[in-house]
C-alpha cells in the first residue's frame, strides 16, 4: 500500500457469530502491521467482543465507555504487544448487547447509560 495515500478502511463482518470475523481481523491487522502499516482495529462487537483476548491484552476501558461519553477515544485506545491499536468492543454488558441503531448514532456526549435506564 502507498504510505502517502490517505486511509484505507477494511470492514469485515458477516450476519452470524462464530465465522470467523475476529480471528481474520485480528490476523490481518497484525500482518499488515508486520508489513510496516499503521493498523488499527476497531472491534464494533458490543456483546461478546474478543479482539482484546486474541491480541493478549488487557483492556479497562472499551466502546461503551466512549458511547456513554465516559472517555474519549483518544483514552480508550490502546497498543497491543503487536503494534496494531486497538478500540475494544464490549463485553457482557445487557445494555450495550442491546443497543438500537439510534443509541447507537447518538452523539458520545449522550450517557447512554443514563438514558436506557430512565
Ligand atoms: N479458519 C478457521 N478454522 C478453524 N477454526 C476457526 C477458524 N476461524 C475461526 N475459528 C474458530 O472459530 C471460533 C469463532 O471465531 P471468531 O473469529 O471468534 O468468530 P466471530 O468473530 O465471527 O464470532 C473461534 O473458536 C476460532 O478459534
Ligand atoms: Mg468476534
Amino acid at each position: 500500500m502507498n504510505k502517502l495515500s490517505r486511509t484505507q478502511v477494511i470492514g469485515i463482518a458477516s450476519g452470524k457469530g462464530g465465522v470467523g470475523k475476529t480471528t481474520v481481523s485480528v490476523n490481518l491487522a497484525v500482518a499488515l502491521q508486520l508489513m510496516g502499516e499503521r493498523v488499527m482495529l476497531l472491534d464494533a462487537d458490543l456483546g461478546l467482543a474478543n479482539a482484546q483476548i486474541a491480541l493478549g491484552c488487557r483492556c479497562d476501558y472499551n466502546l461503551s465507555h466512549f458511547l456513554s461519553g465516559e472517555k474519549t477515544l483518544q483514552e480508550i485506545v490502546i497498543t497491543t504487544r503487536a503494534g496494531v491499536r486497538l478500540v475494544p468492543g464490549a463485553s457482557g454488558m445487557q445494555e450495550m448487547a442491546a443497543i438500537g441503531e439510534l443509541q447507537a448514532l447518538c452523539k458520545p456526549s449522550v450517557n447512554l447509560k443514563t438514558t436506557l435506564t430512565t
